[in-house]
């Protein structure tokens, strides 16, 4: 979705200035900030809190995320993310991924999981990120502050029945943030996830043209935006997965991009710094 630059928000990789900071407590799923998010109790994601053996790994419900082993500020990565989902085409993707080893970020809408929670669930399990995407793609900057809390905080809801944990990231549909935005993600615990590369795939619904676009314009640690509802941009994954490798990129989720600098809540971020 097109991109609304907020005011005083920087374009790309000026913001790496306050960029470069935040993020190991978001595994994804289930380990928010401590303190910071409402779920906080089910950061289960720690060795310690890991209730088995080993095995454990292997089950498809828990989110375990394994402390990366991909050091983002040494490797050359770039990270994934596919908005709006779950749809009917992302299983497809799921599978894409899984054939390359590649990991993504899926940042959900609250109102189109329902009927999908096992979609979301192999997310996690198959070692992805999930963020919060809003409940039902609304522009938050022109909402009141309750009613973006509510979208935020409903979809963390439907994230928590599906899944049974939480996440500690989101991005504001079409990019729409202000400073309200930024004061209600952070008592949400939520850091404000944007993106440096826009595929603007949702417009131009050309494999080709989309897979381009991802291999020639990404740097490293680039966030790249795309859309899991779209066939044409599921059907341009295995040349972009082949096109970045290549270029020798790893795929990394946000939370691996930014593993050792803790994402902050409320903070927004463009790139990987
Ligand atoms: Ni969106």
């Amino acid at each position: 979705m097109r991109l609304v630059i907020p005011a005083g928000l920087p374009r790309r990789r000026t913001a790496a200035v306050g960029v470069a900071l935040l993020l190991g407590w978001l595994s994804g799923l289930g380990s928010g900030p401590s303190g910071g998010g409402q779920d906080s109790a089910t950061a289960a994601t720690g060795p310690a809190a890991r209730p088995g053996p080993a095995s454990v790994r292997s089950t498809p419900s828990p989110p375990p995320a394994p402390a990366p082993e991909i050091d983002c500020r040494t490797a050359k990565c770039v990270a994934l993310t596919f908005d709006d989902g779950p749809g009917p085409y992302t299983t497809k993707l799921l599978g894409m991924l899984a054939a390359h080893h590649a990991k993504a970020t899926f940042f959900l809408i609250g109102g189109s999981i329902r009927g999908r929670e096992a979609v979301v669930r192999r997310e996690l399990a198959e070692g992805h990120a999930i963020g919060d995407h809003t409940w039902s793609h609304p522009q938050l900057s022109t909402l009141s502050d309750g009613a973006i809390r509510s979208q935020l905080v409903r979809t963390l809801g439907e994230i928590r029945r599906a899944t049974g944990g939480t996440t500690g990231i989101m991005r504001p549909p079409y990019g729409a943030t202000n400073r309200r935005v930024g004061v209600v993600t952070r008592g949400l615990g939520l850091a404000q996830i944007l993106w440096s590369v826009d595929t603007n795939d949702w417009r131009d619904r050309n494999s080709g043209i989309v897979a381009h676009r991802a291999i020639s314009w990404a740097h490293r640690n680039d966030i790249i935006l795309m859309h899991d509802i779209h066939p044409t941009t599921v059907n341009a994954v295995p040349r972009i997965l082949d096109g970045l490798s290549k270029r020798g990129f790893t795929f990394v989720t946000i939370p691996e991009l930014f593993a050792g600098r803790p994402l902050k809540p409320g903070r927004a971020y463009l790139d990987g710094g």
